[in-house]
C-alpha cells in the first residue's frame, strides 16, 4: 500500500487527509475511501468524552455504509434511525431493536408498526397527530419529545422542521399515558456542524423547567437524548470546539436538572464519519472563464458531494493532488465542479490548486464521509463513488 498524500497535506491537513492509505489502484475514480481507524477513534472520543454516561448512538442517515456502522457497532456505539430500512442496516450491523432510538419526529405508519414488530421500543414525537400514530402502530412504546432549540450556532439549522415548544411537549407527555405510551424522555437537535461549545448544555439546562412541571404531573423521566450536531473538521484552520470541553459542559448541566434521567444518549453523525473519508476523483476538463479557471472533476455534488451544493461551494472541503511534482510552484485560484451539465454541481467556489493541473490528474477532498455518497445519484449518468476500506 502506498501513501494517498504527499507528506505537506499529511503535516497540516485534517484527519481524513492525514490517516487515510490508499487502499488499491489511484487511476479507478470516482473512488471513497473510508479509513475505518477513524470511525473507532471518534466513536472513543465520544465515550471518553462523557465520561461514558452518555451513551452513542450514532445517527445513520449521515453514512450508512456497512463496514462504518460494524466499526460503530465494534466500538460500542449503538444506533439512532430514521426509517426502516436503516433499522435493518442497524440490526445487520449487530444492534438490539430495545437499544435504537427511532428519532426521526415524523415517520411513515409503515414505518413505526414495522420497527415495533421488530422490537424498536423508543420513538420520538413533536406533535399530536405523530403522538396518536406511534400510539396506534406501536401499542405501549416509550416515546420521547423533541424540543426546538437554538440552532443558529449550526451550519444546518433544523429546529424549523422539527421540534415542538415546552408547553407542547409538557402536554404531549403528559397525555401519553391515556394513549397507552409510556412518557419517556426528551430530546433535542442543535442543528448540525454547531460551533457553540455551550449549545448542548444551554439546551439541557432548558430542560430542568419542563423536567420540574412533569414531576409535579406524576411523570418521571428515563430518558434525555442531547441529539447530534457536533461539528466535524473541515478546512485545517477552522476553531471547533473541544469535544471534552462540550462533553463536560452537559455533564455539568445535568447537576442543574430536578434529577438526572437513567438513560442519557447522543446521537453523533458528522462528527464520527466526516473525517474518516477521502473522495478520490479525476480532473476531466479544464477552462478559464472570466479570467476565472474552472476544474472540472468526475464528481461532483450530485454524485458524490451533496453538501458542497447545499452551501454553494463554500463547505472548505480540504483538497490536494495527485500533482507533488508541483508543490511548491505556482498556485491558481479556482473553481472545482463536477462532470453534469448542471452549474450548482460545484464542489468548491475558490479552492488553491497547482497552476499546472491537467486533465488526468487526480483531486483528493477529505472530510468527505459524512452526507456525501448517501446523498448522491447518478444524475447525468455519472457513477457513484465506490467504496474502499482501511483501518
Ligand atoms: C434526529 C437526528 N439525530 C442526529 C442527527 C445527526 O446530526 P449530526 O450529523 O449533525 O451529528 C440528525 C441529523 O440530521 C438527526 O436528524
Amino acid at each position: 500500500m502506498r501513501s494517498l498524500l504527499p507528506d505537506a497535506a499529511r503535516s497540516e491537513g485534517t484527519a481524513a487527509l492525514t490517516a487515510v492509505e490508499l487502499a488499491g489502484p489511484a487511476d479507478d475514480t470516482p473512488f471513497i475511501t473510508y479509513d475505518l481507524g477513524v470511525v473507532r477513534r471518534q466513536v472513543a472520543a465520544f465515550r471518553d468524552a462523557f465520561r461514558d454516561r452518555v451513551a452513542v448512538r450514532y445517527a445513520v442517515k449521515c453514512n450508512p455504509d456497512p463496514l462504518v456502522l460494524a466499526a460503530v457497532a465494534s466500538s460500542g456505539g449503538g444506533f439512532e434511525i430514521a426509517s426502516l430500512a436503516e433499522l435493518d442496516l442497524a440490526l445487520a450491523a449487530g444492534a438490539r431493536p430495545a437499544d435504537v432510538l427511532y428519532s426521526n419526529p415524523v415517520k411513515a405508519p409503515g414505518h413505526v408498526a414495522g420497527a415495533a414488530a421488530r422490537g424498536v421500543v423508543r420513538f420520538a414525537v413533536d406533535a399530536p397527530e405523530e403522538l396518536e400514530k406511534v400510539a396506534r402502530h406501536a401499542p405501549g412504546a416509550g416515546v420521547y419529545v423533541r424540543l426546538a432549540v437554538d440552532d443558529t450556532s449550526s451550519r444546518f439549522p433544523l429546529s424549523a422542521k422539527f421540534g415542538t415548544t415546552r408547553e407542547e411537549a409538557r402536554r404531549l407527555l403528559l397525555a401519553a399515558p391515556g394513549l397507552g405510551l409510556v412518557p419517556a424522555g426528551l430530546t433535542f437537535h442543535v442543528g448540525s456542524q454547531c460551533t457553540d461549545p455551550d449549545a448542548w448544555a444551554h439546551a439541557v439546562r432548558l430542560c430542568a423547567p419542563l423536567m420540574a412541571e412533569l414531576q409535579e404531573g406524576g411523570v418521571r423521566l428515563r430518558m434525555l437524548d442531547v441529539g447530534g450536531g457536533f461539528p466535524a473538521r473541515y478546512a485545517p484552520s477552522e476553531v471547533l470546539p473541544d469535544l471534552r470541553d462540550v462533553g463536560a459542559r452537559v455533564l455539568e448541566a445535568l447537576e442543574s436538572l430536578p434529577y438526572v434521567p437513567e438513560e442519557l444518549y447522543c446521537e453523533p453523525g458528522r462528527a464520527l464519519v466526516a473525517e474518516s473519508a477521502v473522495l478520490g476523483a479525476t480532473v476531466i476538463g479544464r477552462a478559464e472563464r472570466s479570467g476565472r479557471v474552472w476544474v472540472y472533476t468526475d464528481v461532483g455534488a450530485y454524485n458524490g458531494l451533496m453538501e458542497a451544493a447545499q452551501t454553494s461551494g463554500t463547505l472548505a472541503f480540504p483538497v490536494t493532488t495527485s500533482r507533488t511534482d508541483l508543490a511548491g510552484g505556482p498556485t491558481v485560484h479556482c473553481t472545482v465542479t463536477g462532470p453534469s451539465c448542471d452549474s450548482s454541481d460545484t464542489l468548491l467556489r475558490d479552492a488553491v490548486l497547482p497552476a499546472g493541473l491537467e486533465v488526468g490528474d487526480r483531486v483528493y477532498l477529505g472530510s468527505a464521509g459524512a452526507y456525501s455518497v448517501c446523498y448522491a445519484s447518478t444524475f447525468n449518468g455519472f457513477p457513484l463513488p465506490r467504496a474502499r476500506y482501511v483501518g
